[in-house]
């Protein structure tokens, strides 16, 4: 006899579930710096308007998606339409690949968590980065620690594994986030911080701007690779798919707009400039902590920020590669997790060795990590997100219904699903590939 599928035991562990898969590095060193770069509090206007109205309704769609055909991406597009399956092995795939560098990145985190815990003393975090990032054996070891971590949950299934780790973890994330918000505000940069980010000037609008703001809301949203078709397959059949998204989008907001509180004080109160990438959170930051007051605390509490985040991204992340081998390929949930691991053992190897050993092997002028990075975040992405708007808007009508039906609101969404959304994500494919 075939098992029940498991659900969420209670609407707020689906909302820390994927609160936890949407608020990741996106939201703490990526929203400051894209803001940073884009005129501050400007941007967070274009960013709302963005990420409420253009990727609300993807997300709307994914979720929907889950929630009738409850199962994974590839069954689920299989059963919309045959036809369609390939969209579903795309689904597949995406997670695997970002998981690939995603992975290394939370190793570093580790590696940088471990530093601040044992109060190991580095001086030049410039060095430090280098030195971790280029040694082949220790970069792959946090990085193997790193996938154990996300591993382990979605082995132990949704309710055994996934919901306990986010239920655990997404409290003690906002009880962090808010004491390093109140330490931040007491820095002497706090008033020129928020100015900066509450203040709009609208002389700084650009076209640009939208196009920055789009990225960010995709990319921080987590779709366009499954991972919410997956999650709102465990759904119960009485949740509302838009308050729930909407719920999600406040949050994962709110989660940004936090850590932007944090960064900008810190920034304006030693005149250093939050340079871009990697380089802001492994370099620069840590070098700052130890300019503030209570900084090995600050250090510590940020990097179990981080860390948290990461870490429940790379459950869901996990989680949609094992959903499609038990849902599609008939896995026993545990062989397919150690399939799903050994996989991504495999695949972040040269990822983890991108920056010493394999620095010079490239693919498209890449290293194979950055070459990981741009296939996923500018093609697979925004194509993914643009085929289920088409999906949704023109082949399958009831996904739609599901989630936009009946009210005035859920037919204006419904407009622009079919009219408005994919020619933007056209528009972004084109120019995301220059
Ligand atoms: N949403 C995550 C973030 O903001 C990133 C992510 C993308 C996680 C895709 C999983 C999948 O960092």
């Amino acid at each position: 006899m075939e098992n029940k599928r498991p659900e969420w035991t209670s609407y707020l562990s689906f909302i820390f579930a994927t609160v936890g898969s949407a608020v990741g590095l996106g939201n703490i060193w990526r929203f400051p710096y894209i803001m940073g770069e884009n005129g501050g509090a400007v941007f967070l206007i274009v960013y709302l308007v963005m990420i409420s109205l253009v990727c609300a309704v993807p997300l709307c769609m994914e979720l929907a998606m889950g929630k009738i055909y409850k199962s994974c991406p590839i069954s689920v597009y299989e059963k919309i339409n045959p036809k369609f399956k390939p969209l579903g092995y795309l689904c597949f795939i995406t997670p695997i690949l970002i998981q690939a560098f995603y992975y290394v990145v939370g190793g570093w985190i580790l590696n940088y968590l471990w530093i601040f815990i044992t109060n190991s003393s580095v001086n030049d975090f410039s060095a430090y980065f280098q030195t971790l990032s280029a040694n082949p054996f220790l970069s792959y070891l946090f990085t193997l620690l790193f996938l154990i971590m996300a591993a382990i949950f979605p082995y132990f299934g949704i309710n055994k594994g996934i919901e306990k780790a986010n239920n655990i973890i997404m409290p003690l994330f906002g009880i962090m986030l808010i004491a390093l918000v109140i330490c931040a505000l007491n820095l002497s940069g706090a008033k020129e911080g928020l100015l900066f980010m509450f203040h709009p000037d609208f002389t700084k609008l650009t076209p640009k701007m939208f196009l920055a703001a789009l990225g960010q809301a995709l990319f921080t949203l987590s779709i366009g690779m499954g991972i919410m078709i997956t999650y709102g397959s465990y759904l119960k059949k009485d949740v509302d798919v838009k308050k729930s998204a909407y719920t999600l989008i406040f949050f994962d907001t709110l989660v940004a707009v936090l850590a932007g509180m944090i960064i900008f004080p810190i920034v304006f109160s030693t005149g250093i400039e939050p340079t871009s990438g990697a380089k802001l959170v492994f370099i620069s930051l840590p070098q700052i902590f130890s300019m503030l007051p209570f900084s090995s605390f600050f250090a510590v509490v940020f990097f179990f920020l981080l860390f948290f985040a990461a870490i429940t991204s790379g459950i869901s992340l996990f989680e949609t590669s094992v959903s499609c081998f038990v849902d599609y390929y008939k896995f026993k949930r545990n062989k397919a997790s150690v399939l799903t691991f050994l996989i991504i053992a495999l695949l972040s190897l040269p990822a983890s060795l991108s920056f010493g050993l394999l620095s010079d092997f490239k693919i498209f002028d890449k290293t194979y990590f950055d070459f990981l990075d741009y296939i996923t975040s500018n093609m697979f992405m925004p194509f993914g997100t643009l085929m289920v708007c088409i999906i949704a808007g023109y082949f399958a009508k009831n996904v739609a219904d599901e989630a936009f039906s009946n009210s005035k609101y859920g037919r204006f969404l419904t407009f622009l699903l079919k009219y408005v959304i994919p020619l933007i994500f056209i528009y972004v494919l084109i120019t995301g590939l220059n």
